[in-house]
C-alpha cells in the first residue's frame, strides 16, 4: 500500500494539513502521514486548542481511507487509542490508561490525545478520516491547560526519548490497527482497551458536573456503559457526552 510522509518544521495543524492535501486532485486515497515540529493552531477535541511548542512533543496526523460506514466511527476511535497506548508502553513506561474514548493517561495525568476528523464519504462504504495524535514527550510547561498533564520524559526519565522512534512505532501500529479493524471489527481490541480503562468502577460526572453513575466498561461497539443507582446500564456514545471522574 502506498504511504506518503510529510515532515514539516511548522504548520497550523497537522490535521488541517492532511485535510488540505486530501482535497488535492489524486490525493484522496492511499495513506498520508504528516509530522510537524510545532503547530501554530493545534486543535484538541471539543474545540479546545492543543499546546504545540517547538521541538518538544509529537504532533502527527494520518489521512486514511476506511472501508465501513459512519456508524463504525465510535469503535474506530477506540482502536487508535489502543494503538497509541501500546506504542507508548513498548518504550517501557509501564501500563498507561485510556480515558474513554481515547485519551492516554498515566497516574491520573494526561499524556496524549487523539482528534479524529471526518473528511467525508468517498464512495458508498468508504470513508475518509483524519486521525491526529498529540503526545507530550518533553513538554516543559503549558499555560491555559485546564487538566492535569504529564510527559513521557517525566513518566520514564531513564529513557532517552526520541520523537522519531516514537513516530515510527506509531505509524506501524496505527496502520496495523486500521487494517485489523477493517478486517475483523472491534472484537480484537475490546480486551486491550478494557485492560486500560480509567473509568471502570469510578463515579462519573458529565463535564457540566451532573452525576451520571458508575463506569462499567465498553460494549461491543465501543460505547461506554454507565450504571445508575438502580443498577441499570446504559451506553453512551462518544459524540454525545463528555465524562470525567467525580
Ligand atoms: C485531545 O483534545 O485530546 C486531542 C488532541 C489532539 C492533538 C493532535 S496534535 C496533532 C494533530 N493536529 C492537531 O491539530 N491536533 C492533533
Amino acid at each position: 500500500q502506498q504511504l506518503q510522509l510529510m515532515v514539516l518544521d511548522e504548520v497550523d495543524s497537522t490535521n488541517a494539513e492532511i485535510m488540505r492535501q486530501r482535497r488535492l486532485p489524486g490525493q484522496a486515497t492511499g495513506t498520508l502521514v504528516c509530522l510537524a515540529d510545532c503547530q501554530t493552531a493545534g486543535r484538541g477535541r471539543r474545540g479546545r486548542a492543543w499546546q504545540s511548542p517547538k521541538g518538544e512533543n509529537l504532533y502527527i496526523s494520518f489521512g486514511l481511507g476506511i472501508r465501513g460506514g459512519f456508524s463504525e466511527l465510535d469503535g474506530l476511535s477506540l482502536v487508535f487509542g489502543v494503538a497509541l497506548a501500546e506504542a507508548i508502553e513498548s518504550f517501557g513506561t509501564g501500563p498507561v490508561q485510556l480515558k474513554w474514548p481515547n485519551d492516554v493517561y498515566h497516574n491520573g495525568s494526561k499524556l496524549g490525545g487523539i482528534l479524529i476528523e471526518l473528511l467525508g464519504e468517498l464512495e458508498e462504504g468508504f470513508i475518509q478520516v483524519v486521525i491526529g495524535i498529540g503526545v507530550n514527550v518533553h513538554m516543559h510547561e503549558a499555560s491555559d491547560v485546564d487538566q492535569a498533564w504529564t510527559s513521557l520524559a517525566r513518566v520514564a526519565p531513564e529513557q532517552q526519548w526520541n520523537r522519531n522512534a516514537l513516530a515510527a512505532e506509531l505509524v506501524t501500529r496505527v496502520l496495523a490497527a486500521s487494517e485489523a479493524f477493517q478486517a475483523d471489527g472491534f472484537a480484537s481490541f475490546h480486551e486491550r482497551w478494557t485492560d486500560r480503562d480509567l473509568f471502570r468502577g469510578r463515579s462519573l460526572v458529565t463535564t457540566q458536573g451532573q452525576l451520571v453513575g458508575t463506569g462499567c466498561g465498553i460494549d461491543q461497539d465501543g460505547s461506554y456503559l454507565i450504571e445508575d443507582e438502580a443498577g441499570n446500564r446504559s451506553p453512551v456514545r462518544a459524540g454525545e457526552i463528555s465524562l470525567r471522574i467525580d
